[in-house]
């Protein structure tokens, strides 16, 4: 069982996965968290139904990168944060998704720890557990693919980072951040000899409303995200488990179809 900080203890953090935005998806640690929280620090994807499980009288702090101004810088966070436990406030970090997952979970414990201040962490589900989840998509399958491997691709080191292996037959490559550079990253995969007609998806606003799931092969990566105007937030699925999504979605429209007619 995870050690848990006292919950009726002041002058706490708790840093809390949100999920992928579908506030059903937030574990029951992280509801209770959110009840007892004084001040919510929160990034820009966080739903704001989540927001709301918190009392009214929390302070809420977005820490959200807005078209305006550039996001606050991860320093600034740790010392906001730091600064509010020391009043004795419980502070609730909450992070889209999971906070280990290219989340900054791991710099802003480290932080905390450094203050001499005690934190906590409560696990989300990531980007790719939701969005494959809701899109059907297998990302280990028996006969398919027996391992999975997550990446960011945002252009800071893209060129870079060795992802030599982790695409191909047999394995499931998920990357996220990867909208504004999905024609490098086709190029990049198959100059590593990820064969061109490997199965793709690209899952937009995954458990959100309005979530699309998008299907193609790596050499039309980029054309379809340039096609569909794909935004953030959006995951890259590569991987012959891609195949399978599509069966599994006619199977469900299927079904859907029958209930409709029956
Ligand atoms: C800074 S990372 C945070 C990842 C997060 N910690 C997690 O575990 O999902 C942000 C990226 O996660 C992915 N992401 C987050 N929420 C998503 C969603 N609802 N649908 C699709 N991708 C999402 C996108 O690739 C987005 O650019």
């Amino acid at each position: 069982m995870t050690t848990l900080l006292d919950p009726s203890a002041r002058g706490r953090v708790v840093l809390v996965g949100a999920g992928p935005g579908d506030p059903g998806l937030l574990t029951v640690r992280a509801v209770e968290a959110l009840r007892t929280a004084d001040v919510v620090v929160h990034d820009g994807l966080v739903d704001p139904r989540v927001l709301d499980l918190a009392p009214a009288s929390a302070q809420r702090i977005s820490v959200a990168k807005r078209r305006s101004r550039h996001s606050v810088p991860q320093d600034g966070i740790n010392a906001l944060i730091v600064a509010h436990v020391k009043t004795g406030s419980v502070v609730v970090r909450l992070k889209g998704g999971d906070p280990f997952i290219f989340g900054r979970g791991g710099e802003e414990v480290e932080a905390v720890r450094a203050a001499g201040l005690p934190v906590e962490v409560i696990p989300g589900v990531s980007a790719a557990l939701g969005c494959a989840a809701e899109a059907m998509l297998p990302l280990t399958h028996r006969d398919w693919s027996s391992a999975v491997s997550f990446v960011a691709g945002q252009c800071k080191g893209l060129t870079d980072q060795d992802w030599s292996g982790l695409a191909g037959k047999g394995r499931t490559l998920v990357i996220y951040m990867g909208v504004a550079t999905a024609s490098a990253i086709s190029e990049k995969l198959m100059a590593d000899g990820v064969a061109p007609d490997m199965p793709v998806a690209v899952l937009e606003r995954g458990t959100l409303d309005g979530s699309r799931a998008m299907r193609t092969l790596l050499a039309d990566l980029g054309p379809m995200v340039e096609r569909e105007a794909v935004a953030s937030p959006a995951i890259i699925v590569v991987g012959e488990v891609v195949a399978l999504s599509d069966a599994q979605d006619k199977l469900a429209r299927w079904a859907r179809a029958a209930e409709a007619l029956a």
